[in-house]
Formats: C-alpha cells, structure tokens, sequence
C-alpha cells in the first residue's frame, strides 16, 4: 500500500470527469488500499479517485464515528475533555457509483474537502438519496443513504463529474475561498 499525492484547486484535473471502470482486477484493488490509506493518512472521511490524479469513478468513505461500544475515555493527557471515544473504523468503497431517487427534503452541511484544504463552507444538497455501485469483484449494490453519509456520498459523486463543493457557492464566495486557499499556499 502507498500513500498517494493528494491534487488540490485549482489544479486542473480537478474538473475532468472520470471513466467508468470495466476492468476488476488486482490493479483496482491495489487503488482502492491506496485510496484508503490516502484518506486516512490525510485525514479524511471520503476520498474519489481523481483527487489522487486518477480520472476512474472509484470512490471510497468512511465517516470513522466514534464507536458507540467504546468507553468515554477521560482525556488526561492534556485535560481537553474531550471525548476521546475512538473512532470505529467502516471503510466502504463505491465503484461506478449512481445516484438516483434524491429526497426532496433539503439539508445543509458544512462541507470541506481534502482538495480545498482548511474551506469549509455551507452547502445544500438533498437530505437522503439511494445509491447503485459495484464493488472490486464488480457486483451491483443498492442502498438507501441518509444524513452523512447522503452528504459525503454527493460530495464524493461531484467528484466524478469534475465538481468541487465550492462550485455549489456564490460566485463571490467561490472566488473568496480560493483567494484564500492560495495565500495559506503561499504562506505554507
Ligand atoms: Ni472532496
């Protein structure tokens, strides 16, 4: 496995939409461990293909909430109080992946992305959609998505399509978050 360069905006990749992926083989699957340890290496909770410069609809997620079995851990180590429940791990990964039937019902999520780094910004999408994919063998799923993961799998789907979630804001605001981007660049 390998931890892959992550491409950020503006880079043009970005905006390329990918090509269905026809072939299951070991090389998919050697991309989608990559991807995994991509997105938890970063970190982050869903990661499409082309955001490591491969233009194929793979998509993989794993919300990594914390682990209701687990015990609330006090937090001595720098008495944050936090709640250091660890995160349980439910990595899904999503080949081909289809949307349809979206809720009419709207809900708003502050949204980030492992390629617009440290933006975050508000976005409405449909509260739940279902959701049709193949996984590495190339076997058909279906699944009705709710709450975050209906956010996380639309996000990652506008991925495929060449879209940023800034692309869902205001001109102004699009243009403000990227101005922004680019001075943490050039101050990194
Ligand atoms: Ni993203």
């Amino acid at each position: 496995m390998a931890i892959l360069p992550i491409i950020e905006a503006p880079h043009s990749s970005l905006k390329r939409i990918s090509a269905p992926v026809e072939t299951f083989d070991d090389a998919l699957k050697t991309l989608v461990a990559d991807m995994f340890e991509t997105m938890y290496d970063a970190p982050g909770i869903g990661l499409a293909a082309i955001q490591v410069d491969v233009p194929l609809r793979v998509v993989v997620v794993d919300l990594q909430e914390p682990d209701p079995d687990a015990p609330v851990e006090e937090c001595d180590d720098h008495g944050c109080g936090h709640d250091h429940r660890p995160a349980k791990r439910n990595p899904r990964v999503f080949i081909n992946p289809e949307i349809f039937a979206p809720s009419e019902e709207l809900s708003v999520c502050n949204e980030g992305c492992l390629s617009v780094p440290d933006i975050y910004a508000d976005v409405e999408r449909p509260a739940a959609v279902s959701l049709r994919w193949q996984d590495v063998e190339g076997n058909v799923h279906e699944e009705a998505m709710t709450d975050m993961m209906a956010t996380c799998i639309q996000h990652e789907l506008d991925h495929l399509e060449g879209i940023l979630f800034i692309d869902h804001l205001s001109r102004l605001k699009r243009s403000m978050a990227l101005k922004k981007l680019e001075k943490a660049r050039r101050a990194a």
